[in-house]
């Protein structure tokens, strides 16, 4: 099998996690490195929540990389009240005593990596890493071969404004410097954005599932995401959980598993609107496409993949989706 190299940028972060599992247990995927970045939570506990799952999958073989400990201008804001004073849903797991992410410096592992090209990057968390990339090497960043992103919006609602999602208003200044060197460089982001994540809620039914298909990792799952279920019911009357970032690995496994347009995107990087992502849909500005906006995604399709891989779902429960989905009891 031709294996795609791909870095993982996160921010773990209990649905960073999710999507690393899902990453790790894709056999098309080469994941060459984990960069962390501050976000969801303080970069030492990313790093840390990152040897975790590594060592919860049983490859702690995978380098850590430390990246940004702060946004390129802006004032850090952790996303705690959502992941749990831990970053990982209060679950406590302990770092693994043999766990350490490397000495180099994530930067210099995306510039002496990228520029070799053939190598994509799955981000999912704010992307000061990729800014201060572009800062330092911007023929390294040209050298992005897939570039995949869980952020921004379209037409849904921000999740920390009316109009900004998280990783762009986190660092927004980054997120512009990567839509506009994209831009400059003829490049194409696909952003995975709220559009498409809110449609792939993790339910209890389908936690319920997952454990009996496989007690151990759900488990695991189940312990990351209480806090996270418990959150979505006290703030937006959820029941469930959105996992936002594995859907962003699906749509590098499975490009045509979401669907949307390719337009001019720019971030706004002050004010109200400070993070939200504008896209040209209508091509007012005339300037050429910068990022595959996602506007619809195959909710059925992603867990199967998500199921499959992770949880070994046997092809012969492949009709249980539906009704798990719809909340319907098979007769
Ligand atoms: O807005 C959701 C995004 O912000 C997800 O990537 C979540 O992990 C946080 O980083
Ligand atoms: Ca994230």
């Amino acid at each position: 099998m031709n294996r795609k190299k791909v870095i993982i940028d996160c921010d773990p972060g209990i649905d960073d996690s999710l999507a690393i599992m899902l990453a790790l247990a894709s056999p098309e995927l080469d994941v060459c490195g984990i960069t962390v970045t501050a976000g969801n939570a303080p970069l030492q506990m990313g790093i840390g929540n990152a040897g975790k799952v590594l060592d919860f999958c049983g490859r702690t073989d995978i380098p850590v990389y430390a990246g940004a400990d702060a946004p390129l201008e802006k004032e850090y804001v952790n996303a705690l009240d959502t992941h749990g004073a831990d970053g990982l849903g209060e679950s406590f797991l302990p770092v693994p005593e043999t766990f350490a992410p490397q000495s180099l410096p994530a930067e210099e592992f995306l510039a002496q990596t990228l520029k070799k090209g053939d190598v994509s990057v799955i981000a999912l968390g704010p992307l000061t890493n990729l800014a201060k990339l572009i800062r330092r090497d911007p023929a390294a960043f040209a050298g992005i071969d897939t570039l995949v992103s869980m952020g921004g919006n379209f037409r849904s609602h921000g999740n920390c404004s009316p109009v900004a999602e998280y990783n762009y208003w986190e660092d927004p200044d980054a997120a512009a410097l990567v839509y506009d060197t994209l831009g400059a460089q003829g490049g194409k982001i696909t952003m995975v954005g709220l559009d498409v994540t809110r449609r792939i809620v993790l339910t209890p039914t389908m936690l319920s599932y997952i454990m009996r298909l496989d007690p151990k990792t759900g488990e695991f799952i189940r312990k990351i995401t209480k806090f996270y279920m418990d959150f979505h019911w006290q703030w937006e009357h959820i029941i469930g959980c959105v996992i936002n970032d594995p859907l962003a690995v699906a749509a590098f496994l499975e490009p045509d598993l979401v669907s949307g347009f390719d337009a001019y995107t720019a971030i706004q990087t002050d004010g109200i609107a400070r993070g939200m992502s504008v896209a040209d849909a209508m091509r007012f500005y005339r300037r050429p496409a910068n990022a595959r906006v996602c506007t619809d995604v195959d909710v059925r399709r992603f867990w199967h993949l998500f199921l499959f891989r992770i949880l070994h779902m046997p092809d012969e429960q492949l009709d249980l989706i539906d009704p798990i989905l719809s909340g319907e009891v098979q007769p």
